[in-house]
């Protein structure tokens, strides 16, 4: 039997009050990250409740083809046997990352920092992504870009530098990627390397290379900042991992919950860094019940156990400062927003619109057979306006979706989305 490579079509319906235990897929941004540092570390670095995704599946094979021996060695456990910082070997071909655009610039970083040529290339999507953003200090570092499309974009070649330099950085943008990229290519550069951000972004690579043997010292800088200090040219051990369940997977299921009239969920082991919670702090604030317990950490990541209950949500304002950390979960927001007594705005979203899609648009054509379409979307400074539940469209929105709700007659939630 042959099977056809297009991806089967999901089906979704109305359904009742959801109840029971779940326990989502681990962490992707931690999954790249335990495959990285263990191919950048001496010894076996053990990975379990890894991510088995495609992103993840070509970190993995990029790093085989780096030179490290990265095996599965049951499901989701995982084991790789690094080369040691500035020990990987030339690549023989180009290293593809398909969509994932946190792959790829994480391993730029990391190739940075070694005296070897890769290629990297990606699907069409990361193809038409901004890299310049990584590009930039990593030359600053000395490596050098050779053949790249126009503005830096994929396919590209990086030739890393045979002697790094160490760097004081300012990212441009609150990007745990670039910021990523930095310090990674930093652990091979004599000295401290330094990454200043004016918003902090997730911080799960200092926590990892921090759990992995390096001195790395991250403290406040202004308000919602940080100054990350690393020094350069750990010896990395392997270590063990356990990766915690992604809140951004467990996003979909809370809110499902939260809008389900009658629903009580519990999900286990959510990572609770507090650079990824975002989200939960909205839907707290929208009037969501969520309970957590059993705290308890792993290699530098706390996690909980959170109990989810149906919840009469209204809407609030986000604060732009709040972007990083839920920069992934707008998305699944705007379904929460939808469902809301009132208005709901966000704002600080122009990094949405570079993402592996423009989720700003997306969130807005999601949204559109919902609700009338009144939409700004490219205007001004981005912005994107929402209003579910308009006259003959919030009939179409009762029977589409009928099980939600079912005898309530509030009006819908307005949304409104901006880029600034
Ligand atoms: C990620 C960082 C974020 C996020 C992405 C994962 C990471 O991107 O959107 O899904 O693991 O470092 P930026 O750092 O570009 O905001």
């Amino acid at each position: 039997m042959t099977y056809s490579d297009q991806p089967t079509p999901l089906e979704a319906r109305s359904s009742g009050p959801l109840t029971g235990k779940v326990r989502v897929p681990g962490d992707k941004s931690i999954s790249h990250r335990a495959l990285i540092l263990g191919a950048l570390a001496v010894g076996e670095t053990r990975v379990s409740g890894l991510l088995e995704g495609e992103d993840v599946l070509n970190t993995a094979k990029a790093m085989r083809a780096l030179g490290a021996k990265v095996e599965r060695s049951g499901n989701f456990a995982w084991s790789v046997r690094g080369v040691g910082v500035a020990g990987f070997a030339p690549p023989e071909a180009p290293l593809d990352f398909g969509n994932s655009g946190t792959g790829c610039r994480l391993v730029m970083g990391a190739v940075a920092g070694c005296p070897i040529t890769a290629i990297f290339d990606g699907d069409a999507s990361l193809r038409g992504r901004p890299m310049r953003r990584v590009l930039d200090p990593l030359e600053l570092m000395g490596a050098k870009v050779g053949a790249a499309k126009e503005g830096g974009r994929l396919p590209l070649t990086l030739n890393g530098a045979r002697d790094p330099l160490p760097v004081l950085y300012r990212t441009p943008v609150a990007s745990a990627q670039i910021k990523s990229a930095v310090l990674l290519a930093g652990l091979s550069a004599p000295g401290v390397t330094t990454v200043i951000e004016t918003e902090a972004s997730r911080d799960h690579t200092e926590l990892m290379l921090k759990h992995f043997g390096a001195q790395i010292v991250s403290t406040r800088e202004g308000s919602h900042g940080r100054k990350i200090a690393l020094t350069g040219q750990p010896e990395l051990h392997g270590a063990d991992v356990v990766v915690p369940a992604d809140p951004s997977s467990a996003a979909f299921p809370i809110v499902a919950a939260l809008i389900v009239e009658g629903s009580d969920i519990v999900l286990s082991d959510i990572m609770t860094n507090p650079l990824r919670t975002g989200l939960f702090t909205t839907l707290r604030e929208m009037g969501a019940s969520i309970e957590e317990s059993h705290a308890r950490g792993d290699a530098g990541e706390p996690m909980a156990q959170f109990r989810v209950r149906a919840s009469r949500l209204r809407g609030v304002e986000v604060p732009p400062e709040r972007a990083p950390s839920m920069i992934d979960e707008y998305l699944v927001l705007a379904v929460a927003a939808a469902f809301a007594e009132g208005t709901t705005i966000m704002r600080g979203l122009q990094e949405l619109r570079v993402k592996e899609s423009d989720r700003l648009e997306a969130t807005a054509a999601m949204l559109h057979p919902y609700g009338s379409p009144d939409r700004d979307v490219g205007a001004g400074d981005g912005a994107c306006f929402r209003q579910a539940g308009e006259g003959g469209r919030y009939r179409l929105y009762r029977d589409q979706l009928s099980g939600f709700h079912p005898d309530d007659a509030r009006p819908w939630g307005r949304i409104f989305m901006r880029a600034r």
